[in-house]
């Protein structure tokens, strides 16, 4: 009989090179089915599930004691022979030979999260939990693909990352939604965008990207909005907005293909219809702001849009909703009035009133997931707009200089890895695509 001591550790992944042979996985009890003398324990470690097959008669008395009364998500060492089985979830099944139980969860304390219904408010509280469940972990993993795709993508086209600071002395987006820190009697902020910085970087070393996390006291409680959320920025020197457009479509093509190639299993898990997913490549449409209120009015003529839409107010979510339920990819809507946007945006030389920016909105129904524009680069416009915007200028002396030493045209965009997941996912709500979600109303665990 093969003994525990000769088995090599492997994951659950990994257990189909080890066919016919004993293997030793390191987890923990998902759940089991029992059934008089045979008990089924399922075991995960991470990396998938795998069903163990225990019959009393083949196993000591001690390991089928303690596989029968052990409590689900108590912590195992489990040695067993792999045997392909074309049933079994991951095609293979355990016939368990030892176990060890490293930590037993108390009979009478059970794991909070059960197979039954349980209401978001309680999940949340329990979000240390509740992300070891299956359809947990595929989201995470979805997520962490996303991550890789992205970085990837400006890696091989020749930009560099570059790591925004986190505490500022200013606002980027407005000073309506900035985190306060006292910063050894100073007042600074958590950064609303790395955007700023990454210009400076980009007149250093011409295409760049920052991927970090981004914050911002959104009072909104939208199934859009974190108060912590991680963003992916591009700025490019000499870019133009045809430009940045055209990276966004390719950017989120690759995104959507990557997610959709290398976790088709998760997405499955998820739930996600991933037939919406393979036509998401370039181009996608464009349209202009105006373009995109036109369709707005004639949605409220025809009864699908409930207010109508004042023109030069920016487009709430309903309005974002319905614009992009028009389309089957990403809508890409450029050019909205400037006085709605951010200060820092190029305005449009045949309309000055309007900015050389685009919102990127996904299908849907999943509303904005970019936003990005030309930045100003005339000096003395740039120092109107901070003035207008009631800014504080010495804060944004720096920011002025890139225009005084050799400014160049130069644009980039956001885009919100959270907001970019939901969709790719298929979610209800952001709060489900980061470990730890921060929202108006949680801060635990
Ligand atoms: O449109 P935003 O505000 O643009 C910027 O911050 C620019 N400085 C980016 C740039 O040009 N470099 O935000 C960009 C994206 C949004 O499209 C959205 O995906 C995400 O960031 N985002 C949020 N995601 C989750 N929760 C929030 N509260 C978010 N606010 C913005
Ligand atoms: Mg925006």
């Amino acid at each position: 009989m093969e003994t525990t001591t000769q088995a090599p550790i492997t994951t659950i992944a990994e257990v189909g090179r080890h066919d016919g042979h004993a293997v030793t996985i390191r987890g923990w009890l998902y759940n089991k089915r029992e059934s008089g003398k045979l008990i089924f324990p399922i075991f995960r470690d991470g990396t998938g599930v795998i069903q163990g097959v225990v019959p009393k008669n083949q196993v000591t008395p001690e390991v089928f004691e303690s596989l029968k009364s052990l409590t689900d998500e108590s912590s195992v060492i489990v040695t067993g022979k792999i045997r392909a089985d074309k049933r079994a979830p991951g095609g293979y099944e355990m016939d368990v030979i030892d176990v060890k139980v490293l930590q037993r969860v108390p009979e009478d304390d059970p794991f909070p999260i059960a197979k039954k219904e349980h209401g978001i408010d309680f999940l949340m509280e329990n979000r240390h939990l509740w992300v070891r469940t299956p359809r947990q972990t595929a989201i995470l993993r979805v997520r962490a693909e996303i991550i890789r795709a992205a970085r990837n993508f400006f890696d091989e086209r020749g930009f560099t990352l570059t790591d925004p600071p986190i505490l500022t002395p200013a606002a980027c987006e407005g000073t309506s939604t900035l985190f306060e820190v006292d910063y050894f009697d100073e007042q600074a902020f958590l950064t609303q965008s790395g955007q700023l910085y990454i210009e400076a970087m980009a007149m250093a070393l011409g295409k760049v990207y920052s991927f970090g996390p981004t914050f911002r006291a959104e009072k909104s409680k939208t199934r859009r909005h974190l108060t912590e959320f991680w963003m992916v920025e591009p700025e490019v020197a000499y870019a133009e907005l045809d430009d940045i457009m055209q990276l966004a479509e390719e950017f989120i093509s690759h995104l959507v293909q990557s997610a959709v190639t290398n976790r088709k299993a998760d997405l499955e898990t998820i739930g996600r219809d991933v037939t919406k997913l393979a036509n998401i490549k370039p181009p996608f449409p464009r349209i202009t702001y105006d373009e995109a209120v036109k369709m707005l009015l004639e949605g409220h003529a025809k009864g699908q849009v409930e207010a109508k839409f004042e023109y030069g107010g920016d487009f709430g979510s309903p309005d974002e909703t319905y614009i992009s339920s028009q389309f089957d990819k990403p809508v890409m809507v450029h050019r909205y009035p400037a006085k709605v946007k951010a200060f820092y945006m190029e305005p449009d030389p045949q309309r000055p009133d309007l900015a050389l920016c685009v919102d990127v909105l996904a299908p849907e129904g999943y509303g904005e997931i970019i936003g990005g524009s030309q930045r100003i680069g005339d000096y003395e416009l740039l120092l109107k707009r901070i003035r207008e915007h009631d800014l504080p200028e010495a804060a944004f002396k720096w920011y002025l200089d890139l225009r005084k030493f050799g400014g160049v045209p130069h644009s980039g965009f956001g885009m919100g890895i959270e907001r970019a997941v939901a969709w790719v996912c298929g979610l209800e709500h952001v709060r489900e695509t980061i470990p730890f979600a921060r929202t108006l109303t949680r801060i635990y665990p």
